[in-house]
């Protein structure tokens, strides 16, 4: 489905209705523009089901709170809205955008009158690189911006005032020919892509960065476990940029990247190696399981 957002075919679930995808419209004197307070899930859904659907309403949940949002929503009132949007649409493979943020009802930094609306879209995305990156990897560049301290910002939620920094950080990437963004953390170790985490593999070892600063995402969570199951020695620790481009594979994760082969990083190649062909390959096996 290509072309503006907001005009398309399709229903939406807003406030607990089913309306008309270009209904689907809010003021411009809403709190979550002005102040982002605003906080959304990344979804999948693979032949109907919503993959780890229970697990994403309550980060969802929890993104709220952590920006001191209420959200008028159970995790399976939430569960219920989703599977309700996606049949309404008659789709059984889709991305799915649950978003929720502050209405109009104040305007000015204190928001306590301000109720939380929640909206959710869903439409086919086949894939988030394209499928060339299957078989050479993307390219990343390490951005200039980089993950805050977790004391100065909600680090391990998806509201919408954190991605400001990563939309930068890709734009940049992407004026110089490469396909996403590194971000480095406030130390100046490894973290993760705009919208993925990362993994590494040397000499059979695979390491992840410990996600004290980022978001813990659950396509990481999953292959973590995954990569235990297949027998993989792996370490979550930290991984400094040294480390990370003498790796022998690179690789993303993420609930639109799923896994995806990094092939290059700023100057330094490499190749789309077999344990992320098995890791990639066991990660499609279960979205569809
Ligand atoms: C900044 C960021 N990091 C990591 C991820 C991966 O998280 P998940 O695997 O839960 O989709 C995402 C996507 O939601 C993201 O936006």
């Amino acid at each position: 489905m290509a072309g503006d957002f907001s005009d398309r075919d399709g229903l939406i679930w807003f406030d607990g209705e089913i309306v008309e995808w270009r209904d689907a419209k809010i003021h411009i004197l809403s709190h979550g523009l002005h102040y982002a307070s605003s906080v959304f899930e990344g979804e999948r859904a693979y032949n109907g089901n919503i993959f780890l659907c229970h697990e994403h309403s309550e980060r969802f949940i929890r993104s709220a709170q952590l920006i001191d949002m209420e959200m008028p929503y159970t995790a399976d009132e939430l569960d219920s809205a989703k599977k309700e949007i996606l049949k309404a649409n008659n789709l059984k493979d889709a991305y799915m955008r649950p978003v929720a943020w502050r209405g109009s009802e104040e305007l000015g930094i204190s928001a306590q009158k301000t109720k939380t609306h929640v909206a959710i879209a869903c439409w086919e995305w086949p894939s988030y690189f394209g499928e060339e990156a299957r078989e050479k990897g993307i390219s990343i560049k390490t951005s200039k911006w980089r993950a805050p301290m977790p004391d100065t910002a909600t680090t391990n939620s998806k509201a919408a005032g954190l991605y400001a920094t990563h939309t930068m950080s890709k734009h940049a990437a992407e004026a110089d020919g490469y396909t996403d963004a590194l971000m480095l953390d406030y130390r100046g170790l490894v973290a993760e892509l705009t919208g993925a985490n990362l993994f590494m593999i040397k000499d059979g070892k695979i390491k992840t960065p410990n996600p004290d600063c980022f978001l813990d995402g659950l396509t990481r969570q999953t292959v973590i476990k995954l990569a235990a199951k297949e027998g993989f020695d792996l370490d979550v620790c930290q991984i400094s940029v040294d480390e990370l481009m003498e790796a022998d594979e690179v690789f993303a994760t993420g609930t639109a990247a799923e896994v995806t082969a990094i092939g290059k990083i700023d100057d330094t190649e490499f190749k789309v190696g077999p344990i992320t062909r098995q890791l990639r390959d066991a990660y499609e096996a279960l979205v569809r399981s």
